[in-house]
């Protein structure tokens, strides 16, 4: 099993729910509970350096606010990074910063483009990426399976929705992980402000070159529409492509990961989902669940108000947390357990309400590609060494994870 130090409800006047090692280096599980069940408004104090922010973490508390951009807007910034230091700059132009009639208008756009019958081919060049990543790993018998398998995949869909160049996507998947700054203990937001800007720079260049050139990828169609009946201007272009990458390429790739170590540390549901007792598209909702691969989202209240009963101020940076609401006790029947087969299942993996993720129906075709792939094609998997977490207070997951496999 992956063992890491229990941090006990006793420790929690000493912590900080920002700092990305908390989350990559110990188990917070009865922090959370504590949390549920004695102070589901808890306020993280602030620091030297950052301000103080709320902590919300009962399943009903946490879609309340998700539902209500009014009263909560994501215009301050949607993760705790951005929000403690103070503001998004892409903020009212790239769609999970932008509230209101904004927000619904370029959200119509972009939806024509991720509907489950627009991403049919996509989604049948990811199963068909699946088949063969794991067909070169069982020929191989051993594989980091984050790196050479979850990390090829959703960086490849997302290219092919936006048009990028084969020979640019290896380039682009590196400048997202430092963007994100989530596979180095030690990368600074120096080098992550660096990457976010080359990789706005490359999405310019394309959508220039897009204007021009009459294609018909995502960049196309962003440069062809109109908001609120304004054309999109060059930087909100490369704002929305740049938020496609950062919101679906780790968080899938997480997941994917996550599901191989789910499946290795779960005997038991390995052999339900192989004699197929457990569906395909269940199993995908549990994984999600069980990955939460988004630990929580931000917003800024707009006004004086309450959560959950409790009064919130307006300027209040407010933080809602899926790595608590998927295990609450009172939505989730013995939310510990991994079952693939769990019905219903009302995780928040994806948010909630009107910033309810926009490529969850891709998301789940992946995911669900590599458990049918796992299932078909796979008999066996032994771990070799270490899965290395990722270090971030927002991604949650491996970024490696060496593995054998056996063909079935
Ligand atoms: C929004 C999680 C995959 C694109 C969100 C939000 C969450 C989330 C929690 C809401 C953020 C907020 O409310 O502030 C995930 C997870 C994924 C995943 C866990 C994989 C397992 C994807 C993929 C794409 C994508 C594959 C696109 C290729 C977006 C976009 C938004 C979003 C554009 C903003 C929607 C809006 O504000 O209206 N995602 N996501 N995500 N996601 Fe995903």
């Amino acid at each position: 099993m992956t063992t890491r130090r229990t941090i006990a409800p006793e420790e929690l006047d000493t912590l900080d729910l920002a700092d990305p090692r908390l989350h990559a280096e110990t188990d917070l599980s009865a922090v959370w509970r504590h949390l549920r069940q004695r102070r589901p408004v808890h306020l993280n104090p602030a620091t030297d350096t950052a301000p103080a922010f709320w902590v919300v973490t009962r399943h009903a508390d946490v879609t309340a606010v998700y539902r209500d951009s009014a009263r909560f807007t994501s215009e301050g910034g949607n993760v705790l990074e951005t929000l403690l230091a103070g503001g998004d700059t892409a903020a009212g132009r790239m769609l999970p910063v932008t509230d209101g009639d904004k927000h619904a208008g370029l959200r119509r756009v972009l939806m024509s483009a991720f509907s489950p019958r627009a991403l049919e081919p996509i989604v049948a060049s990811v199963r068909r990426t699946v088949q063969r990543l794991l067909a070169e790993a069982l020929d191989k018998g051993s594989c980091d399976f984050a790196s050479d398998v979850a990390a090829r995949i959703p960086l490849g869909a997302i290219c092919d929705l936006l048009g990028v160049p084969d020979h640019d996507r290896a380039h682009v998947l590196s400048l997202t992980s430092a963007a994100l700054g989530s596979h180095d203990a030690d990368s600074t937001p120096a080098d992550a402000w660096i990457a976010r800007n080359e990789i706005l720079l490359y999405f310019a260049e394309l959508a220039r070159d897009r204007r021009e050139s009459g294609h018909s990828d995502v960049i196309a169609l962003l440069a062809g529409s109109e908001v609120n009946g304004l054309p999109l201007d060059d930087d909100e272009i490369m704002l929305n492509c740049y938020s496609l990458i950062l919101g679906g390429d780790e968080t899938a790739r997480l997941s994917m990961a996550g599901a191989a170590l789910a499946l290795l540390e779960h005997p038991g549901q390995w052999q339900a989902l192989k004699r197929g007792d457990a569906p395909i598209g269940t199993a995908v909702e549990e994984i999600l669940r069980w990955t939460t691969p988004a630990l929580h989202a931000g917003r800024t209240a707009t006004t004086d108000t309450e959560i959950g009963g409790h009064p919130v101020r307006a300027g209040d940076i407010v933080t809602v947390w899926n790595a608590s609401a998927n295990h609450d006790e009172l939505v989730f029947d013995a939310p510990g357990e991994l079952r693939l087969d769990r019905t219903p299942n009302k995780h928040v993996t994806f948010a909630h309400g009107p910033h309810f993720c926009l490529g969850a129906h891709l998301a789940r075709a992946e995911l669900g590609a590599v458990l049918a792939g796992l299932r078909d094609l796979v008999a066996e998997m032994e771990r070799t060494g270490p899965a290395r977490p990722v270090h971030s207070n927002f991604l949650s997951g491996f970024g490696a994870l060496p593995l054998t496999l056996k063909a079935a």
